[in-house]
């Protein structure tokens, strides 16, 4: 079952680098306000929860090991707001540099929340 973990793991980094690839690909047109959500970034946002929250099912359930709950909820919580800004601002040809720069921003504290709440 550990292999289940490890491969829904590699999805999970799969999924960051969906999103986060995603936002850099319009990151330049942040000068000029030309910027629009990708379809990576709502994929990669949506791999993020179905695999966070399967990794948490095979790690409990399965596998018997600790989960971090105050993290995953704070990843979560973020995560969440991720998804409702690109899933509502998904269709338009352009949006708000403001709403575009918090999905990059939420995106790398959820990364640094990951790597660094130990
Ligand atoms: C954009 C949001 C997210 C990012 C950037 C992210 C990033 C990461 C990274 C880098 C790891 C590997 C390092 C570690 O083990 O801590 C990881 C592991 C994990 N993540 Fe996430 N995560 C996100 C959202 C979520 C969500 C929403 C959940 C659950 C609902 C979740 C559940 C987990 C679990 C359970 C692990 C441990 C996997 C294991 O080693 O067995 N993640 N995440």
């Amino acid at each position: 079952m550990d292999v289940v973990r490890q491969l829904l793991l590699v999805l999970h980094i799969v999924g960051i680098g969906a999103l986060l690839g995603g936002f850099f690909t319009q990151m330049k047109g942040m000068k000029t306000g030309d910027v629009r959500i990708v379809p990576a970034m709502t994929h990669g946002a949506l791999t993020m929860l179905v695999t966070g929250v399967a990794l948490v099912g095979v790690r409990q359930s399965a596998l018997d090991l600790p989960v971090d709950n105050a993290k995953i909820a704070t990843k979560l919580v973020i995560l969440v707001a991720v998804l409702l800004l690109v899933w509502t601002e998904r269709m338009k040809e352009r949006v708000s540099v403001k709403v575009f720069g918090a999905v990059g921003l939420l995106t790398v504290a959820n990364i640094a929340i990951a790597v660094m709440w130990t």
